[in-house]
């Protein structure tokens, strides 16, 4: 992406996300209409749809030419990776949203020709903004995020992970997660994963792990995350594809390969 244009395209998206945070915030104590999606436990309200289309509107007003992938289906349903796209959740952790009013994040990963450009993540009850462009470093709010340490052990980390899937048994053995999670300092579920890979970025986690994302979960994170230095790949150590839903293997750079040969003991 040009680069002046970049810094128009990242003013933008900034701006639209507080917005769109202060609106949640208005609006959070009105009827949700809460309704589920896949499964009991996958919620959607009516202010990730608003949130979504609020999005959408600004993005097609001001941008024609780019595309978006958006959790709520209001955007576009790009095949390739050509141009500019923004990857969007619009409210990333729903469970934790309708549950707790807490623990939620607004997520915009933008790609350019397959390269992650810019990343926002936005911590609407904390009023936390994490912030990247490739290249320029990543922050929270204005503090600049230092490259991760290379130096780190797996028994003194804290790792992030869905713990659903310690009771599941299919991608990974879960008696080789179970081993794995005895054998770390100590694990935590956030139930955002943007927050988590955020997380990893400011070093409050060491590690993230989960077996099945969407693109929007993650991109805003993933381009955060690489900016100081952390290492992204799915569960068998391949590159993350913003087009694919797929398993998630996050980390500092010191711990990646470790646990990555920890899992392919227990992938089935
Ligand atoms: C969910 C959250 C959660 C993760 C789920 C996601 P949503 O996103 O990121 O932490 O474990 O797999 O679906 O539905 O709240 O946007
Ligand atoms: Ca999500
Ligand atoms: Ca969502």
């Amino acid at each position: 992406m040009e680069i002046h244009h970049r810094d128009t395209v990242y003013q933008d998206a900034k701006k639209w996300v507080y917005e769109a945070g202060k609106i949640i915030k208005e609006q959070m104590n009105n009827p949700l209409n809460i309704e589920t999606k896949s499964n009991a436990n996958d919620l959607v309200t009516i202010l990730d749809k608003q949130t979504e289309k609020f999005f959408v509107e600004k993005i097609k007003d001001k941008y024609p030419d780019h595309q978006i992938i958006g959790e709520e289906g209001y955007g576009d349903q790009p095949k390739e990776l050509d141009g500019t796209i923004w990857v969007i959740d619009p409210i990333d952790g729903t469970m934790n949203f309708v549950h707790q009013k807490k623990f939620f994040a607004i997520s915009v990963g933008i790609l350019h020709n397959g390269v992650g450009e810019i990343g926002l993540i936005y911590d609407v009850m904390n009023d936390t903004l994490y912030h990247v462009k490739k290249g320029e470093g990543a922050f929270r709010d204005s503090q600049q995020l230092p490259l991760l340490s290379r130096n780190k052990q797996l028994n003194e980390a804290i790792v992030g992970m869905n713990y659903f899937w310690l009771c599941e048994n299919r991608l990974v053995d879960y008696q080789v997660m179970q081993g794995f999670i005895r054998t770390v300092r100590g694990a935590r579920t956030y139930g955002s994963a943007a927050l988590e890979l955020a997380y990893i970025a400011d070093g409050t986690l060491d590690g993230y792990l989960s077996m099945r994302l969407s693109p929007w979960d993650v991109a805003a994170g993933i381009i955060l995350l690489q900016e100081v230095g952390g290492i992204v790949s799915n569960i068998d150590g391949n590159e993350w594809d913003p087009l694919k839903k797929s398993s998630i293997l996050a980390s500092n750079p010191a711990l990646h390969k470790t646990i990555l040969d920890i899992i392919k003991k227990g992938r089935k």
